[in-house]
C-alpha cells in the first residue's frame, strides 16, 4: 500500500496544532479563573529553578531569535529529507512533547522504512549529556546529522542537504540574519536546529508548580502518596527533577538483545548488552508508546511490567534482581497512585507553547 508521506505529514501536524490550540484554550480559561501562567514568550534560554544546571554548550552558540526561528523553519520542512516527503515533527510531535504519536509503534522515515526504536519526546535537551537510548551521540549539535543521515529517518546526506538549502532564495537571507553568513554550512544548520531545540524546557507541570511552591501547584493526597511511592519503588532510577539519572541500565524487558544491544552497540561490552537510557519522565501521560522498542501503550502496563514481567538476564539491573522474583512489588492500588502522580508532570504550557508552532 502506498500511502503519501506528506499528506500524512500535514495531517499529523494539522492534528497535532488543533490538539495544541485545544489546550491553549484550557490554559486561557485557567488564566481566567486566576491562575497564573508564568510563560516566558523570550527566546532566551532560562533555567527553571528547580531543574540543574545545563550542559549545552551555549558560549558557542548562544540562542537567538533569528536562530530560534530559523531553526523551527528547518525543523517543520521536509527539505531535509532525501525525497522532501518527512522533516523531524513528523516523529517528534508538540502535542506529545515531541515524541512520535502515530498509530504505530517505530517511527517510520523516507520510504515508509521502520526504524527499530521509538521515537522519544524532546524535552530539555539542553540538560542532558548524551543522546539516544544508547548514549551514541554526546552533542546536541550532532543528534540532527544523525537524524538527517540515518537511512530509516531522512536518508539524506549533509551535504546534500546545505547544497539544497543554498538553492532555495528564502534560505540564504535567513542564515544571514541569524548568523552573519553568505553562504549556508552545514554546522550552522545544525546550530540553527539546535537553538530551536534547547528552547523546549518542560518545567510548568503541576508537579513543578508544587515544588516551586507556585499557584496551580497543589497536589491531592493521592497524587502525594504515589510520589512518596515513586521516590521509594523507582526514584533511584528516575532520580532528580528531570526523572533520570541518566545512566545505561537494563529493566528486563528483554532477555535476548541480538535484536538491540542498546548500550553495548557504543561500549562493545557484553556487560552492557541491553542496557538503555534511564528515560525522563516528565510528559510520560502523554509520549506513549513506551521503552526503547515501543513495548507498551499504557502506563498500567509499564507497571504490569516492574510488577510481574521483568525479564532475569546477567544484565538486568541489581536494583530489580533483589527479591526472590525479579522485578519491583507493587500492589494494584500503589500502580494507580504512581500513576496519579505520573499525570503531574504533563506540561501543558510547553505543549502549548506557540513560539515552537509551526509558521509557515
Ligand atoms: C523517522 C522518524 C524520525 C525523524 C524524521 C526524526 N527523528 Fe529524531 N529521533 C527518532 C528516533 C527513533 C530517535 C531515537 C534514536 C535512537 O535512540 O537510536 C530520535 C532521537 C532524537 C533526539 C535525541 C533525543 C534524546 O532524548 O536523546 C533528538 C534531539 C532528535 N531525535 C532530533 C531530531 C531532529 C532535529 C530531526 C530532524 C532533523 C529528527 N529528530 C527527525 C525519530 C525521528
Ligand atoms: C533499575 C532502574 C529502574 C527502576 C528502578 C525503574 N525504572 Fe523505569 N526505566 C528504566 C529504564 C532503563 C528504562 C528504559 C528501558 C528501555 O527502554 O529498554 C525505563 C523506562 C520507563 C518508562 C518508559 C518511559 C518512556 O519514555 O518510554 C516508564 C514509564 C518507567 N520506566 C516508569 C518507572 C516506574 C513507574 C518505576 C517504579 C515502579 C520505574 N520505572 C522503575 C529504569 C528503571
Amino acid at each position: 500500500m502506498f500511502i503519501n508521506r506528506i499528506n500524512r505529514g500535514q495531517l499529523i501536524t494539522g492534528l497535532a496544532l488543533s490538539w495544541a490550540c485545544i489546550f491553549a484554550f484550557i490554559s486561557c480559561q485557567k488564566n481566567e479563573a486566576g491562575t497564573e501562567i508564568p510563560q516566558d514568550k523570550t527566546y532566551t534560554f532560562q533555567r527553571p529553578d528547580n531543574f540543574p544546571p545545563p550542559t549545552y554548550t551555549f558560549e558557542n552558540n548562544p540562542v537567538t531569535e533569528e536562530g530560534f526561528k530559523l531553526g523551527r523553519k528547518l525543523f517543520h520542512d521536509p527539505i531535509l529529507s532525501r525525497d522532501g516527503s518527512v522533516s523531524c515533527n513528523n516523529c517528534h510531535i508538540q502535542a506529545v512533547a515531541f515524541a512520535d504519536a502515530q498509530q504505530h509503534p517505530l517511527s517510520i522515515g523516507v520510504d515508509n522504512r521502520i526504524g527499530k526504536r521509538n521515537a522519544p519526546p524532546l524535552t530539555n535537551l539542553a540538560f542532558m549529556k548524551e543522546f539516544f537510548w544508547d548514549g551514541g551521540v554526546t552533542h546536541l549539535d550532532f543528534t540532527s546529522v544523525n537524524a538527517i543521515e540515518a537511512d530509516f529517518e531522512l536518508d539524506e546526506s549533509l551535504a546534500n542537504v546545505v547544497r539544497k538549502l543554498n538553492g532555495k532564495p528564502e534560505y540564504p537571507p535567513l542564515f544571514k540574519e541569524a548568523f552573519g553568513i553568505d553562504s549556508i554550512t552545514s554546522p550552522y544548520l545544525l546550530q540553527a536546529l539546535s537553538q530551536f531545540m534547547v528552547l523546549m524546557v518542560s518545567s510548568n507541570s503541576k508537579y513543578d508548580k508544587y515544588v516551586r511552591g507556585e499557584a496551580g501547584g497543589q497536589l491531592t493526597a493521592r497524587e502525594l502518596e504515589g510520589r512518596q511511592i515513586f521516590q521509594l519503588k523507582c526514584g533511584s532510577c528516575h532520580s532528580g527533577e528531570l526523572f533520570s539519572d541518566f545512566s545505561y541500565r537494563n529493566n528486563g524487558i528483554n532477555s535476548d538483545f541480538t535484536n538491540d544491544l542498546g548500550r553495548a552497540l557504543i561500549t562493545e561490552q557484553e556487560s552492557d548488552n541491553g542496557k538503555f537510557r534511564v528515560p525522563s519522565l516528565r510528559n510520560v501521560a502523554r509520549t506513549s508508546p513506551y521503552m526503547h522498542n515501543a513495548k507498551f501503550w499504557t502506563l498500567k502496563e509499564v507497571l504490569d511490567h516492574y510488577d510481574n514481567g521483568v525479564k532475569d538476564s546477567p544484565t538486568l539491573d541489581p536494583l530489580l534482581k533483589n527479591n526472590s522474583k525479579p522485578g519491583i512489588e507493587l500492589t494494584e492500588e500503589e500502580k494507580e497512585k504512581i500513576i496519579d502522580f505520573l499525570q503531574t508532570l504533563s506540561d501543558f504550557e510547553f505543549i502549548a507553547d506557540s513560539r515552537f508552532f509551526q509558521q509557515d
